[in-house]
């Protein structure tokens, strides 16, 4: 198992039940899509996954229990790409910022640059190597973000709303890309096309709680979800 939570209970600071007992788990190499409405919690959720936010239950994730002592490693076998990539990039140039997981992590300087040019060249992004990653565009940005997670070799990747800012092509080599990775994958996207390209397994967010699992086209007819997101 990668991922095993039990009843996680959080609370924001101004009184947002965000996560109303969520019992999760996932296998290694596993791909789940997570949908849901705005506000449903799945964001909440993947920031718990790798200590970002820290709510009531049990959280254990590539064997580890997520708590202050293991963070540091949690962080390592636990890439996220974060919904909003200005929040996730600040380093002063694009190499640097895809180097520094790999570097954190104690790789030696050369090898560390090599990986983050190896990931930058997967996302179409080596040519802003040398660049202020808040002079790029939204989806030059994304790229980055995702370069930064493949630099660290995660064990476990979660993508939220990775198609976001995107161009058509951008869309389909991240698709191919994600694809050849062996790694377990957790996608949290509306984008329902982009999802049953990777998996056919959905959890459906609702209000703080898994609503349902299991095969992705029967969760998105049974909750409407397509002409949900159409309409
Ligand atoms: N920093 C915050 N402080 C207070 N409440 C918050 C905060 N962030 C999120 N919330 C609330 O927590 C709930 C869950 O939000 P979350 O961001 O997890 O939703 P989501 O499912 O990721 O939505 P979306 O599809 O829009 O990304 C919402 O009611 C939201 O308003
Ligand atoms: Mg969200």
């Amino acid at each position: 198992m990668i991922v095993e939570v039990k009843d996680l209970r959080f609370k924001y600071d101004d009184g947002t039940e965000a996560l109303r007992g969520i019992d999760f788990s996932m296998d290694r190499g596993e791909t789940i899509a997570f949908f849901g409405a705005n506000g449903s919690g799945k964001t909440t959720f993947a920031l718990h996954l790798n200590g970002l936010l820290r709510g009531e239950g049990k959280i254990q994730v590539a064997g580890l229990a997520v708590n202050d002592g293991n963070l540091q490693k949690i962080r390592q076998k636990v890439g996220l790409v974060l919904q909003d990539s200005d929040n996730q990039l600040f380093m002063p140039t694009v190499l640097e910022d895809v180097a520094f997981g790999p570097l954190a992590a104690g790789v030696e300087v050369r090898e560390g640059e090599r990986r983050a040019k190896d990931a930058l060249e997967r996302t179409g992004m080596l040519h802003k190597s040398g660049k202020a990653p808040y002079h790029l565009s939204a989806g030059e940005k994304k790229r980055v973000a995702i370069a930064g997670i493949l630099a660290g070799d995660p064990e476990l990747l979660i993508l939220d709303e990775p198609t976001t800012f995107l161009d058509p092509p951008g869309q389909r080599s991240l698709q191919t890309l994600l694809s050849a990775l062996p790694q377990a994958k957790i996608l949290i996207t509306h984008d329902i096309p982009f999802a049953a390209s990777l998996t056919n397994q959905a959890v459906f967010f609702h209000q703080g709680r898994i609503a349902a699992k299991g095969n992705l086209r029967e969760i998105v007819e049974r909750f409407d979800w397509q002409a949900l997101t159409t309409s």
